[in-house]
């Protein structure tokens, strides 16, 4: 990013200071020019016979054309400094605009990372003074006996099973951001049928039914990447669909055929329409889903799905009802 932006600002400047150079010195030739034919045919009608003797040059002409060539430097020297105070003001401000503009996606670039060790610490933080406590409290217990200390133990483990799994997704997440896509061609209905495959043992635990519907599509993408993208949305619509439910996978092509649509349905409990925009940002989970259907997770499935998205310069759209379910649309371009 830093090249790209370091490439884009020489090139601005370059294109900058060509403009103004050429501008300047095309006032400065029109401007002179102009000064010297207006002198010369001065000198020209003054020493004409033909001009009355009261404005005819008299005495010797060199004189004249001493002081006037001396009012001519005058005059230019002036031009000169009015039209550098100009360039000096016009090119500030259309420097100052183009490097905001350039510097822009590195200080967006910036300010996410420092939200995301922020958010990131503030969720490790959280179990991590819960383990300790936890832990601190059965070593101050003079009377634990070896079950309950071997409970705690198990407690304490499962509580690090879920740090890893929380700092596993945080790190894909941080490498996501970072990494550039490894594009190739992507046999995207050979991608989700094993993504559905994967899927199977968990739906069929909850008595749920995959069903898919998948055309033969091909796209320039990250096969990995493009695969976590379907078992994110595949996870989520299992996890929040409650025993006995439908979830549904689509892919084809869009009516104008330069769009790969997947869509993942579900008759799960549904979002909420307030907290549609929020589901895609980092570690944010609807309240409810938590106690109606005592789903685990961290909320960053759906925000890693909107950068995988994004990365290939598609889009992620969701609708949902309370209590009827939802459905993913992810539009990528061809
Ligand atoms: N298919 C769905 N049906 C109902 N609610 C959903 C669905 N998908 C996502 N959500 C809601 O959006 C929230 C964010 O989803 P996301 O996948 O980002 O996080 P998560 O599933 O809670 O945790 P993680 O994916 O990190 O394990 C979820 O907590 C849930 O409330
Ligand atoms: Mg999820």
């Amino acid at each position: 990013m830093f090249k790209r932006a370091r490439l884009e600002l020489t090139a601005w400047y370059v294109l900058i200071i060509m403009l103004m150079s050429f501008t300047f010195s095309a006032f400065i030739y029109n401007e002179v020019s102009r000064e010297f034919k207006n002198r010369l045919i001065t000198i020209e009608n003054r020493l004409s016979k033909e001009t009355p003797q009261y404005f005819r040059i008299e005495g010797p002409v060199h004189e004249y054309f001493r002081s006037d060539l001396e009012s001519a430097r005058n005059r230019i020297f002036l031009i000169l400094i009015y039209a550098n105070g100009f360039l000096f003001v016009l090119s500030s401000m259309l420097g100052h605009y183009l490097a905001g503009k350039t510097l822009e996606p590195i200080e967006h670039t910036m300010d996410e990372q420092k939200r995301f060790v922020a958010d990131a610490s503030h969720e490790l933080k959280t179990p991590i003074t819960a383990l300790k406590t936890s832990i601190e409290v059965s070593l101050r217990d003079k009377k634990l006996n070896l079950k309950e200390a071997k409970r705690t133990l198990q407690e304490s483990l499962d509580d690090i099973d879920d740090l890893k799994i929380l700092t596993n997704e945080l790190l894909a997440l941080a490498r996501i951001e970072e990494a550039n896509l490894k594009k190739q061609r992507v046999n995207t209905k050979e991608v989700i049928r094993r993504e559905v495959e994967k899927f199977e043992k968990q739906a069929k635990a909850k008595n749920i039914k995959i069903a898919n519907k998948l055309s033969l599509v091909y796209i320039k993408a990250d096969e990995e990447k493009i695969a976590k993208l379907i078992s994110i949305l595949l996870d989520n619509a299992i996890k929040y669909t409650p025993k006995g439910g439908k979830v549904s996978i689509i892919s084809k092509l869009s009516k104008n055929l330069r769009v790969l649509l997947i869509i993942v349905k579900d008759t799960g409990i549904g979002i909420a329409e307030k907290h549609l925009e929020k589901i895609f940002e980092r570690f944010y989970r609807v309240e409810s889903s938590r106690s109606k259907i005592k789903a685990e997770g961290f909320g960053l499935g759906l925000s890693l799905a909107k950068i995988i998205v994004e990365k290939h310069e598609g889009k992620i759209e969701v609708e949902s009802k309370i209590g009827k379910g939802s459905i993913f649309t992810v539009k990528m371009p061809i």
